[in-house]
């Protein structure tokens, strides 16, 4: 009889950062491809292998599992000049991946006034001004009159003088509109370049994934951002431009749907939130959102260097819920790829909720429950959890959809059980605090998911699978 594979997909059900990159690399090894399907460099993937920590932003996680092919799907966006230079330091680490890295001749490009209207346009969401946003709205346009402002890899290839020329127009109209000091020649030189570099893992055949599957091939999709991010099901307008949810997974990463097997949910035991937009559960709520933000204005303000001259005990023992925030920040190491502070929150069930049923999750791996004991040192004495919303005095167990509303939103708190052991070095589920198990047990019930796995570190090894 025929061999026939699967797919299943792992998903970031927050706001982003939940460790799913790690989570990938924990489970590569019972797949034969690792496909991303949404988004494109504005994604920070970190995985610590036994040189350190790697990030990654185009290419598909995998990397450490020389046996995967890494599939960059149709439903992301390209920065040509970026992936170039990511497969250059992914082969500094002694990875080649010729014949193992595909990218959809699908996927549109980012181009360099993708990149200038998101610098200029992007600041009150605090996008990562890596042009995701106004490149998937030229996605959508295709053509402004008879212009092409929509470019995929597969035009260039097809015609490159003719598309090359395109990107400069649309370069030249951008640079003039807001008279950019940007040298164009320069910038579509830098493009070609990287093109050429890149030319041979474009996959022009469209049913490539499909083909392989066929074929028996087990696929891992990786989302990209989370669930909290997608740009209609997410908390709009602070989110990103793609779909990020597990159905984006077969258009994005070019399968049919009928090969789905399960869905696996990367939820983080403390949460962090990146950019403005609502987070109820944010420890020192607007206070901390205008603090962490200080520092997309400012690179120079409340750095990782900064913040870890400070006292953390004293921090996490503060009254005020603001600094306990700084203080398991700078416990648990939550800076983003140019060591800005993320925003820390409590877990919460009610957004849980919300991104467990929206993708009709499977199973789900609860990342950083190393961090978790550091509750036993704050005034409460309890590990955080919100179980509801206060919308206008109202008690409500839903995400509101309007943006304001999300924002008005009071968490209601309750506090469980506090454990003071270090976890990191534990393996099996049965060997953690009492009060960890007990955790774990409201998750999954709150959920009505199953977990999994357990991170207890960064590291490949500091990881629990729960059978
Ligand atoms: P992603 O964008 O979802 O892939 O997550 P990131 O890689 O941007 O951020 C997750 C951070 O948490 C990285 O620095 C990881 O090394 C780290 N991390 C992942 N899992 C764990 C864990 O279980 N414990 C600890 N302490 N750190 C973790
Ligand atoms: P990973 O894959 C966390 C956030 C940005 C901003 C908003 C829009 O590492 O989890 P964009 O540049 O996409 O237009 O920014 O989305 N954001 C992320 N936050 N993790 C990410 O990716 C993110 N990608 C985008 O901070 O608030
Ligand atoms: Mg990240």
């Amino acid at each position: 009889m025929k061999q026939i594979g699967y797919a299943d997909i792992v998903l970031g059900l927050q706001f982003g950062d939940e460790g799913k990159a790690r989570v990938v690399d924990n489970l590569a090894s019972q797949y034969d491809i690792i496909a991303r399907f949404n988004g494109g460099s504005n994604a920070g993937h970190i995985i610590v292998n036994k040189k350190g920590p790697v990030t990654i932003h185009q290419i598909p996680s995998g990397i450490f599992h020389p046996k995967t092919t890494l599939y960059i799907g149709s439903g992301c966006v390209v920065n040509i000049k970026k992936l170039a230079e990511e497969i250059k330091v992914v082969g500094d680490y002694g990875i080649g991946l010729e014949k193992r890295l595909k990218i959809s001749s699908q996927a549109s490009i980012v181009q360099p006034h993708h990149i200038l209207l998101d610098d200029l346009l992007g600041k009150s969401i605090g996008t990562l001004k890596h042009g995701i946003g106004p490149a998937y709205a030229d996605r959508a346009m295709r053509m402004y009159g008879d212009r092409l402002v929509n470019i995929r890899l597969a035009d260039v290839i097809d015609n490159p003088t003719h598309m090359f020329s395109i990107i400069k127009t649309n370069l030249k109209i951008v640079q003039k509109q807001y008279k950019l000091p940007v040298s164009v020649e320069k910038e579509i030189e830098a493009v070609e370049k990287a093109f050429a570099q890149i030319r041979s893992y474009i996959e022009i055949d469209p049913l490539y994934m499909q083909r392989r599957v066929e074929k028996g091939s087990r696929v891992l999709f990786e989302g990209a951002q989370s669930v909290m991010l997608d740009v209609v099901k997410g908390s709009v307008p602070y989110v990103t431009a793609s779909s990020t949810i597990a159905a984006a997974a077969y258009t994005g990463g070019d399968l049919s749907p009928k090969y789905h097997r399960k869905t696996i949910g990367v939820v983080k035991a403390i949460m962090s939130r990146v950019g403005y937009g609502p987070f109820p559960s944010e420890f020192g709520g607007k206070q901390s959102e205008d603090y962490c933000m200080e520092t997309y204005n400012d690179e120079t303000r409340h750095t990782k260097d900064v913040e870890a001259t400070y006292k953390v005990d004293e921090l996490i023992s503060s009254p005020e819920h603001f600094y306990v925030g700084v203080g398991l920040r700078v416990l648990s190491e939550e800076y983003g790829a140019t060591s800005a502070p993320r925003r820390i929150g409590r877990l919460d069930l009610v957004q849980l909720h919300y991104a467990a049923k929206l993708n009709g999750i499977d199973e789900l791996i609860i990342t950083k429950c190393d961090v978790l004991n550091a509750f036993s040192k704050i005034r409460h004495g309890g590990i955080p959890l919100v179980v509801g919303y206060k919308l206008d005095a109202k008690t409500i167990d839903y995400v509101p959809a309007a943006s304001d509303a999300f924002y008005r939103v009071k968490p209601i708190i309750s506090y469980e059980k506090p454990f003071i052991e270090d976890i990191s070095h534990i393996r099996s589920f049965d060997k953690l605090p009492l009060a960890l198990r007990k955790h774990i047990k409201l998750i999954e019930k709150a959920s009505g998911c199953k977990v999994v796995g357990l991170g207890v570190g960064p590291k490949r090894e500091q990881y629990i699978s729960i059978p």
